[in-house]
């Protein structure tokens, strides 16, 4: 008969124990929910609700349990139903009826509540101090490839020139606000649950601001019933995780256009490609689009959390068992794919010459002639349309932009006679005149580089 069922009179169904089961996924956290019993018994000897010699035989009895669940000599059921029972079981096993103690002045609704919170308090730095590494690496390739010339894209059309450390710094401020965003989730998350017990608090002597400091937390969370019942901490971390996939989404579909014959503006590292098993010249972005694929994973997860808790009366209900195949999952998933873009990235041969090919006598310098009348006093809307007009007859006469000469400039805007056409067309000055703040000059983009390195610094 399970430790639970004192009240009733039959077995449980062996396929409801079956469904009912959370063992696998919280094998996870199986260290947590040791570290979190560790702590309680160690409090409960010293508030004397627990003798000290019954709180020292569970604690070494814990760590036999641990011992034994790393070893794989313990292998909980699914009748245990979850870690925390097959932990309690095997405790009093080896340690006889004072294990059946470990259980005062707790309940499995603020024990899983913890151990969820202290798997975040670990895993969550690891995502972060990824994230810093995969910035880091776009940093270090802007240092060696940041003043690349290359067309930016709207619509995916060429629209101006700019340095490849501008667009690449466009990717690596997102990843720092991520970053930003698990910090401050991680502020609200250290908070621990233990001692809420089934909802109420307890009438046991317990000092919740012992476990709490014990396990790493920076305090109990406030309300016993919040404690069990919450579960904005998965949400708010998944949907991080979720907007960090989004990210790494988007750079990976850039890769893959950047690496197809097309543009062949990158070649991905041997070692992040794969063959295709009938085409022998193939060379496949796997890397970047399993990265792609995975964020579907991400974004689900964050879908079934907020639809899990909605509705549920509080404050504890079986529903929330279901949490942890999302949290786990998105928060692993997302660590794996930020760790292999950093991979890529550091592989990543950069065609400089690919990329600057694509500005020789593109129309994407179009703008410049465009500014140049306008910083002569030409209205921007007229400049616009002369200009315009302009491209128009390069596309039908089948001219570039860099054959331009200075009669045919003259005969679409009169000011455009004595305007200095090769500097005004030559896509590295257009780049270098771009100072604003924040514009791709390089200047600017050494400004930023060296403030996402204090930033990751601190
Ligand atoms: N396995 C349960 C879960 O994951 C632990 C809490 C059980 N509490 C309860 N009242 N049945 O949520």
């Amino acid at each position: 008969m399970s430790l639970l069922r004192g009240r009733f009179g039959q077995q449980t169904k062996v396929d409801m124990e079956r469904f009912g089961s959370s063992i696998d996924v919280d094998l996870v956290m199986l260290d947590e929910d040791i570290d979190g019993s560790l702590a309680h018994a160690a409090m409960l000897g010293e508030t004397g609700v627990l003798s000290p010699a019954d709180a020292e035989v569970i604690a070494e009895g814990l760590e036999s349990v641990r011992a034994e669940l790393h070893a794989g000599s313990f292998v909980p059921r699914d009748a245990d139903e979850d870690i925390h029972m097959a932990v309690e079981r095997r405790l009093t096993e080896l340690v006889g009826d004072v294990g059946k103690k470990l259980h005062t002045a707790r309940s499995r609704n603020d024990q899983v509540a913890t151990d969820v919170r202290l798997w975040l308090l670990r895993q969550v730095p690891r995502l972060e101090a990824a994230l810093a590494a995969l910035v880091d690496a776009l940093l270090e390739r802007i240092d060696r490839d940041g003043e690349t010339l290359m067309p930016g894209y709207t619509h995916l059309q060429r629209g101006q020139p700019i340095l490849l450390g501008h667009q690449l710094l466009a990717h690596a401020w997102p990843l720092t606000r991520d970053r930003g965003r698990l910090r401050d989730a991680r502020r609200r998350f250290d908070r621990c649950p233990l001692g809420a017990c089934a909802m109420a608090g307890t009438a046991h002597p317990i000092d919740r601001h012992r476990t709490a400091d014990q396990l790493g937390f920076s305090a109990p969370v406030e309300n016993a019933m919040d404690a069990v019942a919450a579960r904005d901490h998965a949400q708010e971390v998944v949907a991080a995780c979720a907007i960090v996939m989004v990210h790494l989404s988007r750079m990976a579909e850039e890769l893959i256009v950047w690496s197809s014959s097309e543009f062949d503006f990158v070649r991905l590292d041997e070692g992040y490609a794969t063959g295709s098993s009938i085409m022998p010249q193939k060379r496949n972005p796997d890397a970047a689009e399993l990265v792609r694929g995975k964020s579907g994973r991400v974004v689900g997860a964050l879908n079934s959390l907020l639809v899990m808790v909605k509705g549920l009366p509080l404050a504890y209900n079986r529903d929330l068992q279901e949490d942890r195949a999302a949290l786990f999952d998105a928060v692993t998933t997302t660590f794996d794919s930020v760790s292999i873009m950093a991979g890529v990235w550091q592989g990543l041969a950069v065609r400089k010459d690919r990329f600057e090919q694509a500005l020789v006598g593109d129309p994407s310098l179009a703008t410049e002639l465009a500014d140049h009348l306008a910083s002569r006093g030409v209205p921007f809307r007229e400049a616009h349309e002369a200009i315009g007009g302009l491209v128009r007859w390069c596309d039908e006469t089948g001219r570039s932009l860099d054959q331009l000469d200075r009669e045919t400039a003259a005969s679409f805007h009169p000011t455009l006679a004595d305007a200095p056409l090769e500097t005004l067309l030559d896509p590295r000055a257009a780049t270098a005149r771009r100072t604003s703040f924040g514009g791709t000059a390089w200047s600017e983009v050494q400004r930023q580089v060296a403030l996402l390195r204090a930033d990751a610094a601190d």
